[in-house]
């Protein structure tokens, strides 16, 4: 019998954020070394781009201040694209001190939330990112753009699919090799994905674009599956579930990316990423942090680990 549904990409890339976007909001200082740790286990566990650092102010996000050692510290494994955020031409001098792979401006598909989270309207950050743009590619690197409240700002509520595609026609013209299409404060629902991804699409090629979906109203997972019939192959996720923005209050953490896993393995997409690692990973920070992971499946995995291993130490 034919299958009514409609087929899924094959294959699917996930951009491990939770060193920065999951970091970036924790208010106690995380030493370099716990840092330098997520991210080579995160390495090991087949990344092929991790979000690793931003430039930014340390008076506007204190935790990202130890981006510079982050980056010095950490076991680069060759192919591995460490990315970091960087608003202006001095977050950029940073990056190219840290020997960043891939530079990541980012902006607002919200007026409001430009203003709360980078202090300037969203025309002045695109003039700002031209000189960062020329920049990078000046020195060969890869550019991505960020746009947040791409599905509804906290500030000033409704986002249009046209203002969102407004905004990625002014990251494209820079020379953005990819655009994340971010859900910010994690509102939006699947019909409305399928919406804004349709609309950017007319303009912008589909392998270029990211799901970048927080969790915050739960359902970052349905907005995955919906984008994934939209045909989108790169999703962003903070392993352990870690994150939210510092300008964007009450917002929670980007979805976790051992539920991504799971649901990928599930559906027969190939990530390259080994789940267990990941699982390990989150239970690494999450220690660290004191507080249980946000992953349903990392927390039922660990679970299902430590019960098997308490069984087999019991039998012998
Ligand atoms: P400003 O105050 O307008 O900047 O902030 P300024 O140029 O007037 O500089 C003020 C001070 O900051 C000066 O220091 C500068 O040197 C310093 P002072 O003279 O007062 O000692 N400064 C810097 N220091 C280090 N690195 C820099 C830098 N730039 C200036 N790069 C600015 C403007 C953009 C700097 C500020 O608003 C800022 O840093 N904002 C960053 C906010 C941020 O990081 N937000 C979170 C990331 S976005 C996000 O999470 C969303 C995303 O995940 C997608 C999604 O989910 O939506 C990407
Ligand atoms: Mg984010």
């Amino acid at each position: 019998m034919k299958s009514l549904v409609g087929s899924l990409p094959s294959a699917v890339k996930i951009v491990e954020v939770g060193p920065r976007d999951g970091l970036q909001n924790e208010k106690a200082t995380i030493p370099v070394e716990i840092k330098v740790e997520l991210i080579n286990r995160l390495t090991a566990a087949g990344f092929q781009n991790i979000e690793a650092a931003s430039f930014v102010s340390p008076k506007w996000v204190p935790q990202m201040a130890t981006s510079m050692e982050v980056m010095e510290k950490i076991t680069r494994k060759q192919g591995v694209i460490y990315s970091a955020l960087v608003p202006n031409m001095k977050g950029l001098e940073a990056a190219l001190a840290a020997h960043a792979d891939e530079v990541v401006i980012f902006g607002a598909a919200s007026e409001a939330f430009s203003q709360k989270n980078i202090n300037c309207s969203i025309a002045e950050s695109i003039e700002r990112f031209r000189e960062v743009a020329t920049a990078v590619k000046q020195h060969g690197l890869r550019l991505r753009g960020s746009l947040s409240c791409a599905f509804g700002c906290p500030y000033q509520g409704t986002v249009s699919p046209e203002a969102v595609a407004d905004v990625v026609a002014r990251l494209q013209s820079l020379g953005c090799d990819e655009i994340d299409i971010a859900d910010t404060i994690g509102v939006g629902t699947a019909r409305q994905v399928q919406q804004v991804f349709e609309r950017v699409l007319r303009d912008f090629p589909l392998e270029r674009l990211a799901g970048h979906f927080h969790d915050t109203y739960g359902q970052a997972l349905a907005n995955i599956y919906a984008a994934l019939e939209v045909g989108v192959t790169i999703y962003h996720s903070s392993v352990a579930g870690l994150g939210g923005c510092p300008y964007a209050k009450g917002a929670t953490g980007n979805v976790a990316t051992e539920d991504v896993l799971y649901l990928m393995q599930g559906l027969g997409i190939a990530t390259g990423i080994d789940l267990q690692t990941v699982v390990d990973a989150g239970q690494f920070i999450s220690d660290h942090l004191g507080r249980k992971a946000v992953s349903r499946a990392g927390n039922a995995i660990a679970a299902r680990n430590a019960a098997s291993s308490n069984a087999e130490s019991i039998k012998n």
